[in-house]
């Protein structure tokens, strides 16, 4: 054994606050059905920011800040450690100092959820796990069928028949088993929890792991670290379950807590979504602590066509301590935000992140910001994604 240095002690239901062991296997919380969330005795940590700065390989850099003990239990394929692209067009255009891309679309299977999957496939390994499953409506469900394939560990999708080509036939060709079901993601979201109960299946699915949105946390921490340890001022997610938002929220307290950040402002966290399928704006535009379930979803970006996402009161809690906003476009704007990226800035983006873009540059129109902010939009994954729908707004 090797040991990573990690300095995660436990999960903390973030709910109920009930306490587990690492070995704790029954997600989620099995008190109050909550998120369960790793973690960490910060005061331990002896490592620098400039040591981990100089570590040059994936998003296991920040691996004392990841909940895996032993080096061999690690499933990556060098994910993360994803370029900030500079717009200067795009600056010029919204009349701020800076905007850019963090371009999640560079990881192995061309989306951020590779950074989810290679923390809770490592967390399956660690806790000698041979079989998991996700609903998902695409993207982690690639993602899980990739680094499941890589750590010889069987692997259970469920899909709807909307998911695309690329996302159904790669889950295949992976070798994971893939079941498609009718309806939209909640449909595959209740499917999954039948036959998880039926087949006794361990589950990796976003917020009820306590690995996966600790990966996505490695997004946060190199935003950080690349703005020089203080951040930019603004920051646009295209948000649906919330596991990336909530990511870099945690990200900057634990980098609060260790006092690695040279300016503890934190940026301001905005909530984009779409106008089909906007339950987390509205709860922001009410100023609510919690969503009311979305009827009738419906979005082209399917990653953020989420109705119900139950870890809303942590969302809202990153948005309003942040000064952060929510705003929602339509698809037919998300769409154009996907294509500005291409057209000004050379970046390839599929529609979700399109619509965190449109949604800053929506912002800028309306004055929201001030000449010499810094503006970042997560590009959440790649063009080729979803090379179908943007090739439908090309006019
Ligand atoms: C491309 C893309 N962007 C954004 C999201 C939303 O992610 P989150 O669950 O972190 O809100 C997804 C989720 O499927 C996605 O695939
Ligand atoms: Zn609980």
């Amino acid at each position: 054994m090797t040991e990573t240095d990690s300095l995660v002690s436990h999960f903390e239901c973030y709910d109920c606050g009930a306490t587990y062991e690492l070995d704790h296997t029954e997600f989620p919380c099995p008190d109050c059905g909550g998120i369960l969330d790793p973690q960490y005795d910060y005061d331990a940590i002896d490592v620098s920011r400039d040591e981990v700065e100089a570590r040059q390989d994936s998003m296991w850099k920040y691996r004392e800040l990841l909940p895996i003990l032993d080096t061999d239990d690690i499933v990556s394929m060098g994910e993360g450690n994803t370029p900030i692209v500079d717009c200067p067009d795009l600056a010029e255009e919204m009349g701020v100092a800076r905007v850019a891309i963090k371009d999640e679309g560079q990881n192995p299977t061309n989306t951020f959820k590779d950074r989810g999957a290679s923390a809770s496939i490592s967390g399956a390994s660690q806790q000698g796990i041979e079989e998991v499953a996700i609903p998902s409506a695409g993207n982690a469900g690639q993602a899980a069928a990739a680094y499941t394939a890589r750590a010889g560990i069987d692997c259970h999708v469920v899909l709807n028949y909307q998911s695309n080509d690329i996302q159904k036939t790669m889950v295949e060709a992976h070798g994971a088993d893939l079941h498609l079901v009718d309806g939209k993601l909640d449909k595959a979201g209740a499917t999954f929890g039948e036959m998880r109960e039926e087949h006794g299946w361990y589950t990796v699915a976003t917020f009820q792991t306590p690995f996966r949105h600790e990966g996505k946390k490695t997004m946060g921490l190199e935003v950080f670290e690349q703005f020089d340890w203080s951040g930019p001022d603004e920051i646009f997610y295209p948000t649906g379950g919330g596991v990336g938002l909530i990511g870099i929220w945690k990200a900057y307290q634990e980098l609060l807590e260790l006092g690695w950040l040279d300016d503890e402002t934190p940026p301001s966290l905005h909530v984009a979504q779409s106008e089909g399928c906007a339950p987390v704006v509205e709860a922001i535009e009410e100023h609510r602590e919690r969503h009311d379930a979305w009827e009738c979803p419906q979005s082209i970006g399917r990653g953020i066509e989420v109705p119900d996402p139950g870890a809303s009161p942590w969302m809202l809690e990153a948005v309003y301590e942040t000064g952060g906003t929510g705003k929602a476009v339509t698809d037919g704007e998300a769409l154009q935000g996907a294509l500005d990226a291409a057209r000004h800035a050379g970046v390839e983006m599929c529609v979700e992140p399109g619509a965190a873009l449109a949604a800053a540059m929506q912002m800028a129109e309306e004055g929201a910001f001030d000449e010499d902010d810094e503006i970042l939009i997560i590009n959440t994954g790649a063009g080729n994604k979803a090379a179908d729908a943007l090739d439908y707004a090309i006019e």
